[in-house]
């Protein structure tokens, strides 16, 4: 469960082609920001298309124990009256992030340098997953964190009274934690740098610059540095969100293994910090197409046009990818099983420590499915044997992680036998709408009940 539900069994099974067209909500890591840096503008930040999952909503209500106001209009839209660059207010309780580790890293980093002390906490998965990946580089403002041991949640921070600006070169490909520096350096005097040596997801620093603040780009040998010049006063925003490319994949997914399919994701962001998935497909063979190109909002925007392709091949997907489609390797291993040949991916080692280790979970429930899989400490080989070779018919378990969830539910959509995943809820955190989004594709998707034995 996803620590705000039941849990849900849910299945899937093969039943004719989907066709039609699949929007699929707003991008859960720009509706994460805007509501973050909403939060740090004085005035009103309005926000179209913010994603309604659990993570997003528990970064509402976080940025309402800091003191801003949120909220919902009836028209679907939101407003944010924020508090200002350093102005947060200490939260009369814990903060619980649930599922999220966006929610929950962004927010340390937002905090960091305000004189406040703040506990977080989150749900059975994300009380398991690395905190010191980004207390590390807080410390160095003058930050300190006390949690369970190996820096896990709960988690009490105390903010920096006088914060100092940084310099800081992150250890790993990792957006949540180049983005927790750049929002703790905001309310430090000075120049905060940042230095990638991959790039990851650039949504912070496009945000940041939209907000008013003064922050630099260079490429160098050394990777991406990113220069922020610290305590601007940010100027609310009107933030319109483009539908999510992570959720996109998993109807594209599908269209691309259940046969006869034709099925188009209208409005998908290809930003190319995040559109590595649908370019690899196309190197498959997928017959996926990007119609309709234009610019929204300063990101490059297409409508995805995927059709049931039957002659796709493995292929090595390499290392130096990895960051452009981190989320979405749950997925392409799926497709990866009705392919043609090795499928393997490389430099994938950040897939251990997401909401669930996922190169095991879905090692582990593609075998069930009698799918041939290979896997190290951080790559994985997937050996199609082409269409029609996936037996299905195990109960895959999601370890509440909503990707590894929906993953098997395409899987079985596509499997001779179909799918079942013990728990689906933590689809909600991301994706509220994927059952009768698939369902009205014409897949055959639903959920079981308590106790039953799936399929
Ligand atoms: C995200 C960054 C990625 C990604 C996550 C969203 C973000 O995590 O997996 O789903 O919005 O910054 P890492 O920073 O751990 O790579």
């Amino acid at each position: 469960m996803s620590g705000h539900g039941q849990p849900i069994a849910m299945r899937s099974r093969p039943r004719g082609p989907l066709s039609g067209t699949a929007n699929v909500p707003g991008d859960k890591s720009i509706s994460h920001r805007a509501l973050i840096l909403g939060a740090m503008a004085v005035g009103e930040t309005k926000i179209t298309g913010l994603l309604e999952g659990e993570d997003v909503l528990d970064t509402a209500k976080a940025m309402r124990a800091f003191g801003a106001e949120v909220y919902r209009h009836e028209d679907g839209s939101w407003s944010v009256h924020g508090v200002g660059t350093g102005g947060f207010a200490e939260p009369s309780q814990v903060i619980d992030c649930g599922n999220s580790g966006t929610g929950v890293r962004l927010i340390m980093g937002a905090m960091a340098t305000c004189p406040i002390a703040v506990t977080f906490t989150g749900d059975a998965s994300l009380v398991k997953r690395p905190m010191a990946r980004v207390t590390d580089p807080l410390a160095l403002f003058g930050t300190q964190a006390v949690g369970r041991a190996g820096g896990r949640l709960p988690m009490t921070i105390v903010g920096a009274a006088e914060p100092i600006p940084v310099t800081y070169t992150v250890p790993v490909p990792s957006a949540q934690v180049k983005s927790a520096v750049l929002l703790a350096g905001l309310n430090a005097p000075g120049k905060t740098v940042v230095i990638e040596r991959e790039a990851t997801r650039d949504h912070t620093e496009r945000m940041l610059t939209g907000f008013g603040a003064d922050l630099t780009v260079e490429e160098t040998e050394e990777g991406r540095v990113i220069t922020l010049t610290g305590q601007p006063e940010l100027k609310p925003q009107t933030i319109v969100v483009p539908r999510d490319p992570s959720s996109a994949a998993f109807p594209v997914c599908a269209a691309l293994i259940v046969p006869g399919s034709d099925v188009l994701v209208p409005g998908i962001g290809l930003n190319p910090t995040r559109a590595g998935l649908f370019y690899t497909l196309q190197e498959m063979g997928a017959d996926l197409t990007f119609e309709n190109m234009r610019e929204e909002g300063g990101e490059p925007v297409a409508d995805l046009h995927a059709r049931y392709s039957p002659d796709m091949k493995g292929i090595d997907v390499p290392a130096d990818r990895a960051a452009s489609m981190i989320d979405e390797y749950p997925v392409l291993s799926v497709v990866a099983s009705f392919a043609t040949g090795a499928t393997r991916f490389l430099g994938v080692a950040e897939l251990r420590v997401k909401e669930s280790d996922r190169i095991q979970a879905m090692v582990d429930g593609l075998i069930a499915c009698g799918v041939a899989v290979d896997a190290g400490d951080d790559w994985m080989t997937v050996n199609g044997d082409g269409p029609g070779s996936v037996k299905g018919g195990a109960t895959c378990v999601s370890h509440l992680d909503h990707r590894i969830a929906m993953s098997f539910l395409v899987l079985g959509m596509a499997a001779r036998e179909g799918v079942g995943v013990d728990d689906g809820s933590p689809i909600a955190t991301s994706f509220p709408i994927f059952e009768p989004l698939m369902q009205k594709l014409g897949g055959d998707i639903a959920r079981e009940t308590l106790g039953a034995v799936p399929a």
